[in-house]
């Protein structure tokens, strides 16, 4: 991790295993692999991100591995997390092939998706990855307080990250204070609800107000409330412009304004609505 200790200490966290992550990294979830993936990808590390979320439910590892490697940017630069997709039995091997379509020899961090089968069986095969070298990080996604307290009861090493749906709209705050306690990072995902909280009237009003975009008021939001932040995007304007996020500050007004935003009731859950 040479130089991503060149990024000011405002865009790093410090994860509770002693490693460093980006604050802000790009999400390549729905990014068909192929040309559009390794574009977002080269975009996003031209406008200076050193992090990227893929998974291997993305089906486009390939290309983000094709794209970091064609940027030139060194491979201990770049934050690179991927997710272990849980109808498969063993993470262990999983990543082997991962790292196999990313072209790289460890990620960054590695996380179960989500708690298909229960919270913890796959935990071992997670540690097995991180004492094997091929993870540097291991973590969870789409899980509850509840979820993630068996996760770490049941762990020699704890998870250090849970990656859940987060913004003001779905404000967890019983979750956030649960992982905040168990010194585990809050990774947000979907920050802009997968497009449809940038309409939000509160949104926008605020976004006139403090003149930004109601994108960068949703990611500084998320910052703002100490998570780590990963909004997707397939366009160059607007890869550069989720990235701007660090030169301004909401006030304590605007920030209680967004909070009221939440639809879940300031919940310990991760989903409301499961898939799995
Ligand atoms: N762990 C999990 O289960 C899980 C689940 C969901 C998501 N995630 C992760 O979180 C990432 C982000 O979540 P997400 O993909 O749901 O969506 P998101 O980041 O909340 O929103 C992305 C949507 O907003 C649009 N957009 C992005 N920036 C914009 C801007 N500045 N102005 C206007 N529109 C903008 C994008 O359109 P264009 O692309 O057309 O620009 C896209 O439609 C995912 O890519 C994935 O890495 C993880």
């Amino acid at each position: 991790m040479s130089d991503q200790y060149v990024l000011p200490a405002e865009r790093l966290r410090e994860l509770s295993d002693g490693n460093r992550m980006p604050v802000l990294g790009l999400g390549v979830w729905q990014v068909p692999d192929g040309r559009e993936c390794e574009n977002a990808v080269l975009w996003a590390l031209e406008a200076g991100y050193r992090h990227i979320d893929t998974a291997q439910a993305y089906g486009n590892e390939a290309s983000v591995g094709r794209a970091l490697q064609s940027s030139g940017v060194p491979r201990d630069e770049v934050f690179l997390t991927t997710k272990f997709y849980p109808a498969r039995k063993d993470p262990a091997e999983e990543i082997e092939r991962s790292l196999e379509r990313l072209g790289v020899d460890q990620v960054d961090l590695y996380i179960i998706h989500w708690p298909q089968g229960g919270s913890t069986w796959a935990w071992p095969g997670m540690e097995r990855a991180h004492e094997r070298g091929h993870a540097r990080s291991i973590g969870v996604s789409n899980f509850s307080t509840s979820e993630l307290e068996q996760v770490i009861g049941a762990a020699s090493t704890p998870p250090v990250v849970n990656q859940v749906q987060f913004s003001p709209v779905e404000y967890r705050r019983g979750l956030l204070a649960a992982c905040e306690r168990h010194d585990v990072a809050l990774e947000a995902y979907s920050p802009l609800g997968t497009g449809r909280h940038l309409r939000d009237r509160a949104v926008t009003s605020i976004a006139e107000r403090v003149d930004r975009t109601s994108a960068q008021v949703l990611l500084r939001w998320c910052l703002q409330r100490d998570t780590i932040v990963i909004p997707k995007s397939t366009h160059q304007e607007r890869i550069e412009e989720n990235a701007r996020i660090f030169d301004f500050t909401l006030s304590d007004e605007e920030m209680s304004e967004l909070d009221r935003l939440d639809q879940t009731g300031g919940t310990e859950e991760a989903r409301e609505r499961k898939w799995w």
